[in-house]
């Protein structure tokens, strides 16, 4: 039997909050959880990134910061360490209402932080946002130069067979990830 693709409903968040209101950035909340499913889920639809179910949201709370505005949230992002070097960035979504003021900017250089405290070397992203990423000093490399094991997310996915994905590292202290 075909394996069962998780499809959960599709709403993008009413915000009650005026799009020029002051937004600050976080660690996520078990509180916050609904609305993380919410704007994840409603870009998992439309193909841009993986589709998260409650039960992961509320397993990886701690790995989420958020970006909140007038009591909202209205961004996210979460770090996934998958070996002793590399550890992935994910779930990262800016509500349309407040994209391109920098918001994505600062939820990625937010894991920066994270990583060098973790003594991580290399950030990477799976990801149709090559411009984005690139603007932020990812760069672009052969998927195959990336270990095996970043692909356990890909059992789930519904674009298993016919992945669109660029991978994009940003070496902190190991630029030979870059090297063709
Ligand atoms: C990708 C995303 C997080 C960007 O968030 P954002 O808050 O609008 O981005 P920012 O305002 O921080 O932009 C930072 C820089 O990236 C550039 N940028 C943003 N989106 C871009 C795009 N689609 N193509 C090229 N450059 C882009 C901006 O111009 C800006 O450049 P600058 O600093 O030189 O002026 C947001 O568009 C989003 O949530 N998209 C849907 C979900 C998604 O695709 N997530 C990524 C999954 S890997």
């Amino acid at each position: 039997m075909p394996m069962q693709i998780y499809r959960p409903p599709v709403v993008l968040p009413q915000l009650h909050v005026r799009h020029d209101a002051e937004v600050t950035v976080r660690r996520a909340r078990v509180a916050d959880v609904t609305r993380l499913y919410e704007i994840i889920n409603y870009y998992a639809a439309r193909g841009d990134m993986l589709p998260k179910t409650l039960d992961q949201l509320y397993n990886r709370v701690r790995s989420f910061n958020v970006a909140e505005a007038g009591g909202e949230v209205v961004g996210c992002v979460a770090l996934q360490i998958v070996w002793a070097d590399m550890a992935e960035v994910v779930s990262l979504a800016v509500h349309p209402d407040f994209q391109g003021r920098g918001l994505g900017r600062q939820l990625v250089e937010l894991l920066y932080d994270e990583i060098s405290e973790l003594g991580i070397p290399t950030l990477y992203t799976l990801t149709l946002q090559v411009g984005f990423f690139r603007s932020l000093g990812f760069r672009e490399v052969p998927r195959l130069r990336l270990p095996h094991k970043i692909w356990q997310d890909c059992v789930n996915c519904a674009k298993q067979d016919h992945c669109d994905e660029i991978a994009m590292v940003r070496p902190v202290g190991r630029a030979d990830m870059l090297e063709s």
